[in-house]
């Protein structure tokens, strides 16, 4: 498989976070996905690995994931890279369809609102680091400012299409595992199982 990226899921904090630290074999460099609550945790594990951290990117703005970013930056002086909409200050624009490069494999960036205007997903072409948009039977709250129950589903829409086999590595430990796969969200998270728009927004809001 050319290009091929290991995620590595990192459980943080009081919160059931993970942060990912995502990294190339061959070249030995990383991103940095969310560091959270746990930022010296995922700096450990970069150093247990011995690979390079080239960039950190979120998710989205929430303080849960956005929480370690500081200490990665001072550390390591890496560009922060986030969707304009979530965080307009940082150093990289995580538009829809960008292709970031860690060594020979990319980091497409799928921009998915509905949890927050900015939310993206990040698909390593196997794997799917899906923040607080998709979790292992749930899905991201739509009731918080900026949210959007509506685009939330049009999102997941798009994730659900994707191929069976992509390996879901969510933001947070919410459901009976701590990853999936799109196939098993399709059949098992009754969020993605709702016929249309409004049987969702009725599940998801009601
Ligand atoms: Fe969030």
């Amino acid at each position: 498989m050319p290009g091929s990226l290991e995620v590595v899921q990192i459980p943080v904090g009081q919160m059931q976070n993970f942060a990912y630290l995502v990294y190339c074999p061959a070249t030995k460099t990383a991103a940095v996905v969310d560091p959270s609550f746990g930022p010296d945790a995922v700096l450990a594990q970069a150093e247990a690995l011995d690979v390079k951290i080239r960039i950190l990117l979120n998710t989205h703005g929430h303080n849960d994931h956005a929480a370690g970013n500081r200490v990665i930056l001072e550390k390591t002086g890496v560009p922060l890279a986030v969707h304009p909409l979530d965080n307009p200050e940082a150093d990289m624009a995580l538009r829809d369809g960008l292709q970031v490069p860690v060594g020979k494999g990319t980091l497409q960036v799928l921009h998915t609102p509905g949890h927050t205007p900015g939310s993206v997903c990040l698909f390593t072409g196997e794997a799917l680091i899906t923040g607080d948009t998709l979790f292992v039977t749930r899905v991201g709250r739509a009731d918080l400012p900026g949210s959007d129950p509506e685009a939330l589903y049009h999102s997941l829409t798009r994730l659900a299409a994707l191929p069976g086999d992509t390996q879901v590595f969510p933001g947070h430990h919410y459901g009976p595992t701590p990853t999936s796969t799109i196939a098993f969200e399709r059949a098992n998270n009754p969020f993605l199982r709702c016929p249309d728009l409004q049987s969702f927004i009725r599940l998801r809001m009601g």
